[in-house]
């Protein structure tokens, strides 16, 4: 169920995002007691971080944790938590929506991998890129970007007949579809990058290299990441 922000939100909505938030804390605060547990006194740090999550994601502790837990808890534990990675993903999805011209429909990020958009001097360009394993849906070699402006009255010039559908993902063993620079690497997916702010400069830098070398330039007014869902 996505999650509505502000005024928005009806009281059920609030009670389901408290609960989501419960079930983080529920996992945050376990694995900052984990963490306490095998970690030298110095190493602790004041109050749970986002680390110790992460620790509980990559599942080495969890496998102890949980056993505890009834079938029913750790049911109700997976549910709040996809509740709440469905959330957190309506929410991440919303990145790109103050990019300029406003008059564009926002490009959609593909699934297996995300979009990367710039605006310039009031053109919007958006890169589609594919996580590691994926390839474009069609050729794309010489097509690195697609643009929203004035010029195409606000709409997607794009080849592929989706209207904000700028390119799709799919699993391949060979990717070559499109250019180098629109897959991401192995080990850091779209979500990744997005997470790791020297990452995601660099890759907002490398596109607006492209752009100017294609003769794009002017004043970046913003650029952003948004990542589709990885099945
Ligand atoms: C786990 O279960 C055992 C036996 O049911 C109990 O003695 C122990 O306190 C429990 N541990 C935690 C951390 O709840
Ligand atoms: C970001 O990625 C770089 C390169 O992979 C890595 O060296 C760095 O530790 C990462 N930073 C964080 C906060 O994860």
């Amino acid at each position: 169920m996505p999650c509505v922000s502000g005024a928005h939100q009806s009281n059920g909505k609030r009670m389901e995002s408290t609960r989501a938030l419960l079930s983080l804390w529920v996992l945050t605060v376990l694995f900052f007691d984990s963490a306490q547990a095998d970690e030298a006194p110095e190493n602790i740090s004041p109050k749970p971080e986002l680390s110790h999550l992460q620790r509980a994601v990559l599942c080495s502790h969890s496998n102890t944790t949980f056993t505890n837990w009834s079938s029913e808890q750790r049911a109700a534990l997976l549910s709040s938590v996809s509740r709440l990675a469905q959330c957190l993903h309506s929410q991440q999805l919303r990145d790109c929506d103050e990019v300029e011209p406003q008059k564009c429909p926002a490009a959609d990020a593909p699934e297996n991998g995300g979009v990367l958009c710039v605006a310039l001097n009031n053109r919007r360009f958006c890169k589609p890129m594919c996580n590691h394993g994926f390839d474009f849906g069609f050729l794309r070699q010489s097509r690195l970007f697609d643009e929203c402006s004035d010029k195409t009255e606000y709409r997607w010039d794009s080849q592929y007949v989706g209207g904000n559908t700028l390119a799709l993902c799919i699993r391949a063993s060979v990717t070559v579809s499109g250019a180098k620079s629109a897959y991401f690497p192995k080990e850091q997916d779209c979500l990744q990058t997005k997470a790791n702010s020297t990452l995601s400069s660099a890759l907002k830098e490398q596109f607006i290299r492209e752009l100017e070398e294609r003769g794009h330039q002017g004043e970046l007014q913003r650029a952003c990441l948004v990542c589709g869902l990885t099945r």
